[in-house]
């Protein structure tokens, strides 16, 4: 409350109520920025360690973790490492992590993503018995990091990807991820209908309770860069993921893709990525009744990275501003490699 000795309640202007003189404001809005606990009574969004979800990297046959240079603090991890992180994010408080792998071998199908051998059903197995129900174990579940030619589906004669050949082979990986003991799926492939195929396989096969976090508007974005060095991807001959996901300039087709997600029984929806599309995050958690997903992909974690080893950001203010502005827009839980960092900052 004002009080007389209070310098902002001084003066001739400012008290609710009363008109300010002519030349003065009429609201003082420093009043409720000038002390620490002020600001924080009264901030609108909170970012807390409950919404952060760490993506990790599993490979196949390595003998000691590989430092991914493009996402400086990152690593392909091999089973035990991967095992030793995920405890350190635990302690941290960190509720989730969403899993890719690096197989050793790629092929035409990308068989390695549902063999029931294959390093991410390994992976799983060791973090459900390391860890128990301590974290929430999601699954990115797509095929580019396993076929030959980093596509994230099959492709037809004609060189296009088949969506509806890929369709069943995610409910292959979903299967295997599910019986590995993936709490969500997270199809990533932006191909048609593949919810639904999804959510069929895993009823069919009696795991109704394993849930699926759909990327719903995932757009063709040139921010996934770092990530394909990450996972050891390239497009085949300089192709693109043009014809399976969201182009840039559309706001309101994101809203179509939800729509559909959702209706065929997506639990969670995702927007990715996130700061270029705050206003598709907006959108998205207006018009839906589930928890609402964005994802602060690679390139946007390098760039803060690379700006502050140069000195020129301080990134660790950066991060947590970029954060807070996802959740700002509307976002529910965010995916980030800055989960944590950020959790060793706001404490578990
Ligand atoms: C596909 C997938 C990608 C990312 C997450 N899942 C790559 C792509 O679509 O090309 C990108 C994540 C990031 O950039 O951090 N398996």
């Amino acid at each position: 409350m004002p009080s007389s000795t209070d310098p902002s309640a001084a003066g001739v202007a400012g008290h609710p109520g009363t008109a300010g003189a002519p030349g003065f404001p009429a609201r003082r809005m420093r009043r409720l920025r000038r002390t620490p606990a002020l600001r924080r009574l009264v901030a609108e969004t909170r970012l807390s360690v409950d919404d952060l979800v760490a993506p990790l990297f599993v490979r196949e046959a390595i003998d000691d973790p590989v430092a991914i240079g493009s996402l400086p603090g990152h690593h392909q991890h091999t089973l035990r490492s991967l095992v030793a992180e995920a405890q350190r994010l635990a302690s941290l408080g960190v509720p989730a992590l969403v899993l890719f792998g690096v197989p050793e071998r790629k092929d035409p199908t990308g068989s390695g993503a549902w063999d029931p051998g294959g390093v991410v059903q390994r992976a799983l197995g060791e973090l459900r018995s390391a860890l128990g129900d301590q974290m929430v174990l999601v699954t990115d579940l797509c095929l580019d990091e396993y076929t030959d030619h980093g596509h994230c589906g099959v492709l037809a004669a004609d060189g296009t990807v088949d969506n509806d050949a890929t369709l069943a082979l995610y409910q292959r990986v979903a299967l295997a991820q599910a019986s590995a003991g993936a709490d969500l799926v997270a199809p990533s492939g932006m191909m048609d209908g593949q919810v639904a195929a999804i959510r069929a396989a895993l009823d069919g096969a009696g795991r109704q309770s394993v849930g699926i976090m759909a990327y719903a508007a995932k757009y063709a974005s040139a921010l996934y860069g770092p990530f394909r060095e990450a996972v050891d991807v390239s497009i085949a001959s300089g192709g693109d993921r043009r014809g399976y996901q969201q182009d840039p300039s559309n706001r309101r087709e994101a809203l179509a893709e939800v729509a559909l997600d959702v209706a065929e029984g997506a639990d969670l929806v995702m927007v990715k990525p996130a700061l270029s599309y705050l206003d598709v995050i907006a959108d998205v958690a207006r018009a839906v009744d589930v928890p609402v997903a964005a994802y602060h992909v690679s390139g946007e974690y390098a760039m803060v990275k690379a700006a502050a080893e140069r000195g020129w950001i301080d990134g660790p203010a950066v991060a947590l501003e970029q954060l807070t502005a996802v959740k700002r827009a509307g976002a529910d839980l965010i995916l980030t490699y800055f989960a944590a960092e950020v959790a060793e900052v706001l404490g578990g």
